[in-house]
């Protein structure tokens, strides 16, 4: 730990019309009242301002834009005393059928935002995921740690590994002031209705079977946003500069148990799902140590009942659908053009 805390004052957070990006912009808000945040969004399918709607305008102001623009990200980050960044091609099924917008907004995004940190001296936190170290057996307790090789499977993680190290030699080289997080699979509310849990609530409310991948077996370590968001701000400025910190709330559960646990709150039979189509390259197992995390930062996770993170997504998805419903059909569309 540094001996002295890092405190922004005015803070540049890419992606925070996203799922995991809005969710600490709210976190922010609530939880630390001296802040300022500006938003860098370019509100594409996965970006909604409804997201922080409603959010004091004197604390939260939003810039619709890319953080490919490299006038754009110079002026912003001039302005500020740190930068997180969130923004992302997000979704790996996406970039399986079209790689290109994640090679685009996921290397050439970072390599903007990391040149206009080092010109103008500003502190750096990357927000990455545990996809780079590719995927663990199923038969094994093994878990990543920071010492994991990078072994990504899809163009998303590659591009996010690709990203990693970008930072890290920006670190190395140029003396950026950066800190990097690898996090497991977030659930909970505003994310977006292509990924798993969402996709199956929404089906249901919708009178629609889940649809399980492969043999269901695959295994994700879950960890609530709101935790997610806890970790980033508790690294950004307490964490040591240069260090990769992974995050994760020891939330391990295969697909098929998840989906049971989404069946059962619906009150339908646990059989009630079809089995559909592999996903091409599909990770078999994530499973994150955050000790490191843990024991330098004195981080832990608040939210680690899954039953009742779960049934709090289920009720918040239950009570918006005004925000889901616009994205459900067109994502429903591009899942059955793949047999999924
Ligand atoms: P998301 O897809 O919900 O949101 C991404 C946001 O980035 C959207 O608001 C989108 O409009 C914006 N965006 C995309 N391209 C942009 C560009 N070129 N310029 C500006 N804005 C752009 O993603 P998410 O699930 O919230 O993930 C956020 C970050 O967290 C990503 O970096 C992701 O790799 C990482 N992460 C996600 C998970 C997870 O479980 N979802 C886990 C670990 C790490
Ligand atoms: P996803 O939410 O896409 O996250 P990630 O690929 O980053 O882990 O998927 C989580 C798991 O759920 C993954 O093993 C793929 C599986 N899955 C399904 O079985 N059915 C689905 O409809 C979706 C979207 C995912």
């Amino acid at each position: 730990m540094t001996d002295t805390a890092f405190e922004p004052r005015r803070i540049v957070v890419t992606g925070g019309c996203g799922f995991i990006g809005s969710n600490f912009v709210h976190h922010v808000v609530r939880e630390h009242p001296g802040v300022h945040v500006t938003v860098l969004d370019k509100l594409t399918y996965a970006g909604n301002p409804g997201n922080i709607a409603g959010l004091p305008a004197d604390r939260v102001e939003l810039v619709v834009g890319d953080i490919c623009d490299e006038g754009l990200v110079d002026r912003l980050v001039a302005d500020a005393d740190a930068v997180v960044h969130y923004a992302a091609e997000s979704h790996n099924d996406n970039s399986i059928a079209d790689p290109s917008p994640f090679l685009e907004t996921n290397v050439r995004g970072t390599y903007a935002l990391i040149e206009a940190c080092r010109r103008h001296d500003v502190r750096y936190h990357h927000v990455s995921t545990d996809e780079v170290y590719g995927d663990l057996p199923l038969d094994d307790p093994a878990r990543f740690t920071e010492e994991t090789p990078y072994r990504p499977s899809s163009p998303y993680s590659s591009t996010k590994a690709a990203s990693d190290m970008l930072v890290r030699a920006w670190v190395r080289t140029f003396g950026l002031a950066a800190t990097i997080s690898n996090c497991s699979n977030n659930y909970g509310p505003y994310q977006h209705v292509e990924k798993f849990i969402p996709r199956q609530i929404t089906n249901l409310i919708d009178g629609v079977r889940p649809r399980l991948y492969g043999d269901g077996r695959n295994v994700r370590d879950w960890i609530h946003t709101e935790d997610h968001s806890s970790a980033v701000w508790c690294i950004l400025t307490r964490g040591r500069i240069g260090e990769t910190y992974l995050i994760g709330a020891d939330g391990e559960r295969d697909n098929l148990a998840v989906l049971r646990e989404i069946l059962r709150a619906f009150g339908r039979p646990e059989d009630d799902f079809d089995w559909v189509r592999d996903r091409p390259g599909h990770d078999r197992r994530y499973a994150i140590d955050s000790s490191k995390l843990r024991r330098e930062l004195g981080w832990e996770p608040r939210h680690t009942d899954f039953a009742s993170g779960l049934a709090e997504t289920i009720e918040w998805y239950r009570e918006n659908e005004p925000w889901w419903r616009p994205a459900k059909e067109a994502t429903e569309a591009r899942y059955r053009a793949q047999g999924q």
